[in-house]
């Protein structure tokens, strides 16, 4: 199994463009589901929750195509199964976002339930809740949702919890469903909007996107289209923690900086500067790092998405700093890691505190998920000597070569197969 060797100390400098979204891009897939016709789509990352969607895709009988230049050509004309097995569903969650464009267009779907996972208990209540409102008949069977009906209907639905995946799942639902539909208390992450987007160039008819209330007015079909997804607002953070550490230097391109405001932001009030441009923005890192507390919160507030890697940061901050998560309720398996590199962390529930300015050393690591990887692979640009992260496969479901863009900025990391 591959693992990542980082030797920290160096600040990186230079320029890193950002790859397209991994969160926009697998709704995007999925959304191929509602037409017989060809979706092309652009700026996919080539990670393996793309390749997983892909095959996904084609098991259930439909053409899809991923290439590495960022191109997907993705075509459900035939579809043989509506069904995601629990041998895939497993690997990634998001597989879940199949159910609401096949119980819409085929009026049937067995999808394996995610179950739980290393942040949380993760339930889809809300995503079943909303298509029963919609008029489909759901039934939890060996594992499975079993989910059929004579033909969806607009409905009202308020989501308890503002959910992303939810929100998509049930937008393409109602895509063609018959009538209005109206989800309430709506996610409004980037990458919901930019699937509103998608589905608008295949016909549906869609507003409110980015806000808390979202109106689809259902139509009878779904055609195809090109589309260009978003750049990764995840990854760009990422990297722009990464020249923070590490006092560098680094231009983040071929990113939407207005995705970004809670982080970069953030970022600023720690006492980097930060520029920002039309599609770019520039960091560098300073000293002090100001310890500042954060709590993450649905967007646009800062995203939990963030909150691992701004962990590695607060372990060289000048004070303390405490770290709220309220999206997840177990999304500090990075901290146990961290703390073993030497940072002074104490967890209590849903809160971290962050006493900084303790000098990390390198060690022996695991990643327990995504963005648990990202944090180690930032602490290990700061730590003295040699840091061996393992089980990277988390990694590699939503960076694209991360270690050979931070090489390319002159950091001393490699993979090791
Ligand atoms: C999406 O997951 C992202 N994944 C996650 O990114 C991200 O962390 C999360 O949104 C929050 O921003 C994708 O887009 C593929 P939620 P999702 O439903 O949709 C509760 C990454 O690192 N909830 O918004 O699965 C849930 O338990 C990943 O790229 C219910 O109670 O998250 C959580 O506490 C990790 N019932 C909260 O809502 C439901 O039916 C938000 O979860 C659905 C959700």
């Amino acid at each position: 199994m591959d693992k990542i060797r980082v030797v920290g100390g160096i600040p990186l400098s230079g320029r890193v463009e950002i790859s397209g979204a991994k969160n926009a891009a697998l709704p995007a897939m999925v959304a191929s589901l509602l037409t017989a016709d060809t979706v092309n789509l652009e700026n996919i990352p080539y990670v393996r929750d793309v390749l997983t969607t892909r095959s996904l895709l084609q098991d259930m009988g439909a053409e899809a195509e991923v290439r590495e230049d960022g191109t997907a050509t993705l075509k459900a004309g035939e579809v043989q199964s509506c069904e995601a097995p629990y041998e895939l569903v497993k690997t990634m969650r998001a597989a879940i976002l199949v159910l609401g464009p096949l119980v819409a267009r085929f009026k049937k779907a067995r999808v394996s339930l995610p179950g739980g996972c290393a942040i949380g208990a993760r339930p889809v209540n809300l995503h079943i809740m909303g298509l029963e409102r919609m008029g489909a008949k759901c039934d939890i069977v060996h594992g499975y949702v079993e989910a059929s009906t004579s033909g969806l209907h607009g409905a009202y639905i308020l989501l308890e919890t503002v959910t992303v995946t939810g929100t998509e799942n049930l937008m393409m639902a109602a895509a063609l469903a018959e009538g209005e539909t109206v989800l309430d208390n709506a996610a409004c992450e980037p990458e919901v909007s930019d699937l509103a987007a998608l589905l608008r160039g295949m016909g549906a008819h869609i507003e409110g996107d980015g806000t808390r209330t979202i109106r689809i007015h259902g139509v009878k079909k779904l055609h195809g289209c090109r589309y260009r997804i978003i750049p990764d607002r995840i990854e760009a953070g990422t990297f722009a923690i990464a020249a923070a550490i590490t006092r560098g230097d680094v231009e983040v391109c071929d990113c939407n900086p207005r995705h970004l405001t809670a982080v970069l932001t953030q970022l600023s009030q720690t006492g980097a500067k930060v520029t920002i441009g039309p599609d770019s923005f520039h960091v560098q890192g300073r000293d002090p790092i100001t310890s500042k507390n954060v709590t993450t919160y649905p967007y646009p507030a800062f995203p939990t998405d963030m909150q691992a890697q701004y962990m590695a940061l607060m372990t060289q901050g000048d004070g303390s700093a405490v770290i709220t998560e309220t999206i997840f309720e177990n999304r500090f398996m990075h901290a146990l890691e961290l703390i073993r590199m030497g940072a002074d962390i104490t967890i209590d529930g849903r809160q971290a505190l962050v006493r900084g300015g303790q000098p990390l050393t390198g060690a022996r690591v695991l990643a327990s998920d995504l963005r648990a990887s990202a944090s180690l692979v930032l602490a290990g640009l700061v730590a003295n000597g040699e840091t061996w992260i393992d089980r990277v496969y988390h990694l590699d479901r939503g960076y694209h070569k991360i270690e050979e863009k931070m090489a390319r900025l002159g950091a001393n990391i490699e993979r090791v197969h």
